[in-house]
């Protein structure tokens, strides 16, 4: 069978931050509930004209070439914080990045899952049309509000990945295990600016999922289970990831020696997330980024596991296989630069900025001119409509 999967991936995260030991200082919290009870130690805070169009496009920008924008059949816009109901994404998108024009544009939701479930469909679509790619684009803004338990578990970025015939990051397999439950552990109907979340719950569930879809994959695909070098978490903080492999140890599905391996690989891959906090959709994406940038032991050929966790709840889990592309210096460079252009800022401009809402009456203008953000970012909102500018 033809191989399908990531030919590209590039990744934007807001250029302000907050360091989680300050917040924990502002809230009058031990900081090392957030260091390390929770795990996070830098939060990426989006200014209002870095909003989940702006973010996704940057994202975009760094991958797609002119040949891609040719070939690219469908743009699939992947976000749990939309700004209109009825109006994709990926529609601004499309015309901003200058796709050809006869491709398809929508937006996907399902929680934190929805990035996979566009993955899943753009690696079909080119299983079948093997001379065409289509562009994934997770973009999100996490927020549970000030002072809230959820807080120091907010972020906000995007991913981009081009699905393609070339494989050459991650060939994905056409067997996956998923797992569906009906559930209220985090949730945010259209009246509530916030998500709505039973925090403690939601980890739970996050957990049982994940472990009945592991013995789902062990029961069935024995083989594939055993030959996995490396396991990558939708990541909501980076704690969670070592709870799924600690739960695993304690129902008896890893071994020791198996956890130890299982466990290093996984620190790699938490080092971004800890920096930029929940980005949910493309949390999942950014561990795996994270291992590309860090991980000395991977290398091409590694067979890789990888859990997507929507809240609501589905659970999906993906195997494939890394190729050398993986382990270009362009993609470890591309993303690091962007941490090495943020800004550290005070809670207080923190909560400010947080604050900072757009006007319902449809005009609004970005007076901001010396500091507007590099890349895409909201120029001005007119009769209702948004438009962006680059900088
Ligand atoms: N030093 C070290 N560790 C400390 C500490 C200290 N001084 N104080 C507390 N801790 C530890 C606690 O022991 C605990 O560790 P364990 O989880 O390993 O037991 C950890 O810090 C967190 O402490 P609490 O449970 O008391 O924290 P909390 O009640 O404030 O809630 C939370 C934590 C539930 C994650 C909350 O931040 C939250 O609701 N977050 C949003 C929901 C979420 O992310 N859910 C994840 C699953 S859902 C999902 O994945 C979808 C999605 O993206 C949202």
């Amino acid at each position: 069978m033809i191989e399908v999967g990531i030919e590209k991936i590039g990744f934007y995260t807001p250029e302000q931050y907050v360091s989680m030991e300050d917040l924990a200082d502002a809230r009058g919290i031990d900081p090392n509930k957030f260091l390390i009870g929770i795990g996070q130690a830098e939060m990426a805070v989006p200014t209002i004209d870095m909003d989940i169009v702006a973010m996704a496009a940057n994202a975009c920008e760094q991958i797609i070439d002119e040949a891609d924008k040719q070939l690219i059949d469908q743009v699939i816009f992947a976000t749990e914080s939309s700004f209109d109901y009825s109006k994709a994404g990926a529609t601004y998108l499309h015309g901003m990045l200058g796709i050809q024009p006869f491709a398809k544009v929508f937006e996907i939701k399902q929680a934190c899952y929805g990035g996979t479930a566009g993955i899943q469909m753009a690696c079909d679509y080119v299983r079948l049309r093997p001379n065409r790619k289509v562009l994934v684009v997770m973009s999100d803004i996490s927020k549970y509000g000030l002072n809230t338990g959820g807080e120091p578990t907010q972020g906000a970025g995007a991913v981009a990945v081009l699905v393609s015939a070339e494989p050459k990051v991650l060939a994905i397999d056409l067997e996956s295990t998923s797992l569906s439950f009906q559930s209220f552990d985090f949730w945010r109907p259209q009246y509530s600016k916030v998500a709505l979340v039973e925090g403690h719950y939601s980890t739970e569930l996050y957990l049982d999922l994940f472990e009945h879809v592991v013995q789902e994959v062990q029961a069935q695909r024995p083989n594939i289970w055993e030959q996995i070098d490396a396991l990558y978490f939708h990541l909501p903080f980076t704690k969670m990831g070592k709870k799924a492999l600690d739960r695993l140890l304690a129902k008896g599905l890893l071994d020791e020696e198996r956890y130890a391996s299982l466990l290093a690989h996984y620190e790699s891959s938490a080092k971004l997330g800890r920096r930029v906090g929940n980005i949910y959709t493309g949390s999942l994406y950014l561990s795996f980024l994270s291992g590309l940038v860090y991980d000395q032991k991977l290398q091409a050929g590694d067979h890789v596991g990888l859990f997507s966790y929507g809240s609501g709840a589905v659970g999906e889990f993906l195997t494939g296989t890394l190729h050398e592309g993986a382990f270009t210096q362009a993609i470890r460079d591309k993303t690091l630069q962007q941490f090495e252009q943020r800004q550290a800022i005070s809670v207080a401009t923190y909560e400010e900025i947080y604050q900072d809402t757009l006007p319902e009456t449809g005009v609004w203008q970005n007076e901001s001119s010396s500091q507007q953000p590099k890349g895409y970012y909201l120029a001005e909102i007119d009769k209702h409509r948004r438009r962006y500018g680059y900088n």
